[in-house]
């Protein structure tokens, strides 16, 4: 399958999801990384050897010009998937009406706690123990999507939102890779709320 990998920040589950994409098998490949500002996943990419684009709000005359700048820039690299890896701007309705129901995102909290922008801060102020990583398909609301996989990551006491969220990334890490293989090789059965990826 042909993936785009569309983030924000550091780049580091782009850079595990390069490292995942180049183990023998995987049946997925990253075409090119998309970026809506200079940031640590476009040095990534281009150590890589990816191709990389960037597509910036503040380029554009308005939000609507910029999704469709986005989607035009996605859509000419003919992805099957597009996984959001940190990308922290909400996609528009033209993205949907492209993209929808093969969009992925990873957001660091066990959905629905804790949606949008600082799920970790967030977390760590509500004083909740137990923490964890969703990866869920895109739909049109922010971090709405069905899900299609969780897993737990303990809250420790002396954390701060800096450790706990790198604990986070790390589940993340290997929980994406997984999930983008599977839907890569299996798709995704979608009805309303629930999304399931057919066994084996
Ligand atoms: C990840 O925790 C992701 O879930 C959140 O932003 C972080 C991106 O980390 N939306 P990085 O930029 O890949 O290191």
């Amino acid at each position: 399958a042909r993936i785009v990998v569309l983030a924000s920040g550091t780049g580091s589950l782009l850079q595990a999801l390069i490292e995942a994409t180049r183990t023998d098998g995987y049946p997925a490949t990253i075409v090119a990384v998309g970026v809506d500002r200079d940031c640590g996943a476009t040095e990534h990419a281009a150590e890589a050897g990816v191709a990389h684009f960037t597509v910036a709000l503040r380029d554009h005359a308005d939000r609507s010009a910029w999704d469709v700048a986005l989607t035009e820039s996605v859509a000419a690299h003919r992805p099957d998937l597009v996984i959001s890896a940190g990308f922290m701007k909400i996609f528009g309705p033209a993205f949907m009406e492209r993209f929808a129901g093969r969009i992925i995102n990873t957001h660091p909290a066990l959905l629905p706690s804790f949606p949008g922008a600082h799920a970790v801060r967030d977390a760590l102020a509500y004083g909740v123990r137990v923490t964890g990583s969703t990866v869920h398909l895109v739909d049109s609301g922010v971090d709405t999507g069905p899900i299609l996989a969780q897993e737990p990551v303990e809250v420790r006491v002396d954390d701060d939102e800096a450790a706990l969220h790198e604990r986070i990334k790390i589940v993340e890490r290997r929980l994406l890779a997984e999930v983008v293989a599977a839907v890569a090789l299996r798709g995704v059965v979608s009805d309303g709320r629930k999304a399931v990826i057919p066994s084996e």
